[in-house]
C-alpha cells in the first residue's frame, strides 16, 4: 500500500501522502495536545494557506472565498464550464478526529491532482472547497461555509457571538472579509451540476460488515436548540433547599427529559452537549444555566413532534420550579436526500473497484444539508475504526483511504451530468 497507485495511465493517487496532509491539517490546533480548530481563527488561517498551497500544486486556481472557505478551480476541456463541486469541512469539533472533514478536502485534492497529473481535462469544471464552518462551534449556528456557497446565507447570522462576545460580523472583518460581500461566495444553479463529498462514516456499519465504503442514501435531519434558564443565585450555606431557584438543577431535569423523549423512538437521537453554570462557584447556587439540544431523525415529522414535546416538557419543569426558560433554534434542517442518479454512479464506481455497493444513510450532518440548495448531492464513505469520531481516537487505515480516493476519482473521471 506504500507509494503511489495508478488508476489510469499516468493518473496517480498517493493514499500515503492523503495520511500526511491530514496529520499535517491536525497540526494546526488551538491546543498542544489535540486538535481544535474552529471558524476563523489563526489556526484555520494557518489551515487555509495549505489548503491553499496543495490545491495550485495540483493545478488549481485557489481562493478564498467571501465566506472564509478555501475554493480551489479545476478547469474543463474549455474555461468556464459548468463544475462539479467536491468537498468537505476544514473546521473541527472541540478535541476532534483528524479525519472528519479533513479527508474529503485533501481526497479530493488528491483526485485532482492525479487528472492533473495525467494532463487530462473532463467535459466539466471541477472546484474542490475545503469549507469554513460545518461543525458550527464557535457561533452555534453550522454549516455557515456550505450555506454561503448554496447562496442560502441567513444575514440574521452576521449577529451571531461567540463565547467572548465577538460577533460574526466582527470575526468576518478580523480575518480580512467583508461581510458586505457574502453573497459573492454564492453559485449559481446553471453553474454548478452536483455536489459530492467523501467523508468518513462516523458509525460503525462499514467496519462491522468488512466493507471499507458505502454509499449514502441520505443525511438525517437535525434541530439544534440552544437553551437558558434564569434562576436566583445565592448562598449554597443559607437558602434552604425549598426556597431556591437553581437553574442547573433545572437543566439537570431537563437534560433528562431530553434523554427520555428521544431515547422513546427507534433512530431518533438527542444530545445535550454542552452545559454551564453560572456564575460557576463552588458555594454558589446557580442563577443561569446554559446549554444546547441537538436532536436528529430520518424521519422529519418524528424529529419536529419530538422537537415540540420536549420544549413542552422544558417548560413545565422550568414552571414548576419557578425559573424562566429562554429557547432560541440555532439550526432546523429536514432529511437531505442524495440524488439516485449519483448515488447511481457512485455506486457504479464501487463495483469497478470489485467492491459490493453497500448503501446506508448519514446518523451525522454534513455540508451537503446546505448544498442541497443548490444541486444535487451524492456522497461515499470510508470506513472508520470502530465507528469513532468527534474523538481524538478518530482513525482510518492507509489502506481505506486509498481504496476510498480510488473510487472517488474513477467517480469524478466517469461523471456524467444528469439529463435536463
Ligand atoms: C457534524 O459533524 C454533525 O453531525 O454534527
Ligand atoms: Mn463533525
Ligand atoms: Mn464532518
Amino acid at each position: 500500500m506504500n507509494g503511489p497507485v495508478e488508476v489510469r495511465a499516468g493518473a496517480r493517487l498517493s493514499a500515503p501522502r492523503i495520511m500526511a496532509r491530514c496529520d499535517e491539517l491536525a497540526r494546526f490546533s488551538e491546543q498542544p495536545d489535540g486538535l481544535t480548530r474552529v471558524y476563523l481563527s489563526p489556526q484555520q488561517q494557518a489551515a487555509n494557506e495549505r489548503v491553499l498551497a496543495w490545491m495550485r500544486e495540483a493545478g488549481m486556481n485557489a481562493r478564498l472565498d467571501a465566506i472564509g472557505n478555501v475554493v480551489g478551480r479545476y478547469e474543463g476541456e474549455r474555461p468556464g464550464l459548468p463544475c462539479l463541486i467536491l468537498g468537505s469541512h476544514l473546521d473541527t469539533v472541540r478535541d476532534a478526529g483528524k479525519y472528519d472533514g479533513m479527508l474529503g478536502v485533501v481526497s479530493a485534492i488528491e483526485s485532482v491532482h492525479a487528472l492533473n497529473a495525467a494532463g487530462r481535462q473532463l467535459p466539466f469544471a471541477i472546484e474542490v472547497v475545503g469549507f469554513a464552518d460545518e461543525e458550527g462551534v464557535r457561533f452555534n449556528a453550522t454549516l455557515i461555509g456550505s450555506r454561503a456557497v448554496a447562496g442560502a446565507f441567513r444575514q440574521e447570522t452576521l449577529n451571531a457571538v461567540d463565547k467572548d462576545g465577538v460577533s460574526l460580523r466582527e470575526a468576518l472583518r478580523g480575518f480580512g472579509l467583508d461581510p458586505e460581500r457574502i453573497r459573492e461566495a454564492a453559485h449559481r444553479r446553471g453553474e454548478v451540476l452536483a455536489y459530492a463529498e467523501l467523508h468518513i462514516e462516523q458509525g460503525p456499519v462499514l467496519e462491522a460488515e468488512g466493507r471499507a465504503v458505502g454509499v449514502v442514501t441520505a443525511i438525517n435531519g437535525a434541530t439544534r436548540l440552544a437553551i437558558e434558564i434564569d434562576g436566583a443565585a445565592g448562598h449554597a450555606g443559607t437558602v434552604p433547599m425549598t426556597l431556591r431557584q437553581d437553574a442547573l438543577a433545572a437543566a439537570a431535569e431537563c437534560v433528562l427529559a431530553i434523554e427520555r423523549r428521544c431515547a422513546g423512538v427507534p433512530e431518533m437521537v438527542g444530545t445535550v452537549g454542552k452545559l454551564e453554570a453560572l456564575p460557576g462557584a463552588v458555594n454558589v447556587i446557580p442563577g443561569k444555566a446554559r446549554f444546547t439540544i441537538d436532536i436528529r431523525s430520518p424521519e422529519d415529522s418524528l424529529r419536529v413532534a419530538a422537537v415540540q414535546d420536549v420544549l413542552a416538557e422544558l417548560q413545565a419543569i422550568c414552571r414548576r420550579r419557578g425559573v424562566v426558560l429562554k429557547t432560541t433554534q440555532t439550526h432546523e434542517g429536514g432529511v437531505a436526500a442524495c440524488a439516485p442518479w449519483l448515488m447511481e454512479q457512485m455506486g457504479a464506481a464501487i463495483a469497478a473497484e470489485g467492491i459490493a455497493v453497500r448503501k446506508l444513510p448519514s446518523g451525522a450532518g454534513h455540508d451537503g444539508m446546505a448544498m442541497i440548495e443548490l444541486c444535487d448531492i451524492g456522497m461515499l464513505f470510508v470506513r472508520c475504526e470502530k465507528g469513532i469520531s468527534h474523538n481524538p481516537a478518530e482513525a482510518i487505515t492507509v489502506a481505506d483511504a486509498e481504496i476510498g480516493a480510488r473510487v472517488f476519482l474513477r467517480f469524478i473521471e466517469n461523471f456524467r451530468p444528469q439529463a435536463q
